[in-house]
């Protein structure tokens, strides 16, 4: 079974073609990236017009590299949300228009759950991941401790009330007035820095939720880089410090409750997903314990949203030419 997977929730605009839900005969990804910088975040407008842009050149170019013809494909996957809608709907109509003149189905996809399905579908990982699974999502718009027992039965264990991780790491590389996006800043940063103790407290509710909170962690980092500052002391020397105390923070925080929810749910089986699972000190703490997906399905592509789409389709979902996107929240 051949499916075409559509992926424009934010500012990558990627095509790819999937056999069978897991083989992946190309995945090709286009970024707008680099008009977004001077802004430091995700500008909507300039996001849907370069989606616009880059579609079908990306759609083209995928065929190409899976050697496949439009004609062959069986199912066409979209991300339906969370994201921006404007970016969202530009994916939404091309995978429309694709399954009414090719007649055949299409399945809309829920992009966060497909972060977790990456993991899935990486055929480095020996044996494969089974579901049921507990899944971290740690990305830019998104922190969730998930567990799943199929592609369409998820239940949350655990989520941050305020910022999500990424958004965190974001706003602090702002604050150190690092470049944008923060994270691989601050990653490549605090390297070499091991902290001893934990300068800040870590990003938890309590010993019994597992439930997050990125907001007090940011404006403690705030608060310590003013009153350096005030003190004329902040160098690179200090910058590394503060990043490596914060990224120590968060990740522990991240690790110690995916560990305690995967206790609790009883299972084995732990995978990581979104932008942030690139970050080298999670890796790092998790790597006994978990299943991280290569770098090239850390970040947004279509692979997972066909794969995911392809088990969704059999498991008997499908969706109309009615389908929306939506800009929050998940669905199965
Ligand atoms: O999943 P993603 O590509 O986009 C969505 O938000 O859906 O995640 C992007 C986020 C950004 O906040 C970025 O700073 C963060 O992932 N990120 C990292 C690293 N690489 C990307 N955070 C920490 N360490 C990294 N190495
Ligand atoms: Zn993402």
């Amino acid at each position: 079974m051949i499916t075409l997977g559509i992926e424009t929730s934010c500012d990558e605009t990627s095509v790819a073609i999937v056999k069978d839900g897991r083989k992946i005969l190309s995945n090709v990804v286009a970024s707008s990236l680099k008009e977004h910088k001077p802004y430091g975040g995700v500008v909507p407008e300039i996001a849907s017009r370069a989606h616009l842009g880059a579609l079908l050149p990306v759609m083209d170019a995928s065929l190409r590299k899976a050697k496949i013809k439009l004609s062959k494909v069986d199912l066409v996957a979209v991300t339906r949300g969370p994201g921006l809608m404007g970016s969202l709907l530009v994916g939404i109509s091309a995978a429309k228009a694709l399954s009414f003149s090719l007649g055949k189905p299409l399945i809309g996809v829920d992009h966060v759950i497909a972060h977790i399905y990456a993991g899935l579908m990486d055929t480095k990982t020996k044996p494969p991941v089974r579901f049921p699974l507990i899944g971290l999502i740690v990305s830019g718009g998104h922190t969730l401790i998930l567990r799943m027992d199929g592609p369409d039965q998820i239940r949350i264990v655990g989520r941050t009330l305020d910022d999500a991780a990424g958004e965190a790491f974001d706003k602090v590389a702002k604050i150190l007035g690092l470049g944008y996006p923060g994270g691989p800043e601050i990653d490549k940063l605090a390297r070499g820095a091991s902290p001893r103790h934990l300068q800040f407290k870590k990003p938890i509710l309590s010993k019994d939720s597992f439930d997050f909170s990125f907001s007090g962690i940011k404006t403690a980092v705030y608060y310590k880089v003013r009153e350096i500052e005030k003190a004329g002391r902040l160098s690179p020397a200090i910058k590394k410090e503060i990043c490596s105390h914060f990224q120590e923070a968060v990740c522990q925080a991240l690790v110690e409750k995916t560990l305690a929810a995967a206790k609790k749910e009883h299972l084995k089986n732990i995978v990581v997903g979104g932008g942030v699972s690139a970050n080298s000190r999670l890796r790092a703490l998790l790597r006994k314990n978990a299943i991280f997906p290569s770098m090239a399905l850390c970040q947004d592509n279509a692979a997972m949203i066909a794969g995911l789409g392809t088990a969704l389709f059999r498991a008997g979902h499908r969706n109309s030419l009615d389908l929306t996107g939506y800009p929050n929240g998940h669905k199965a």
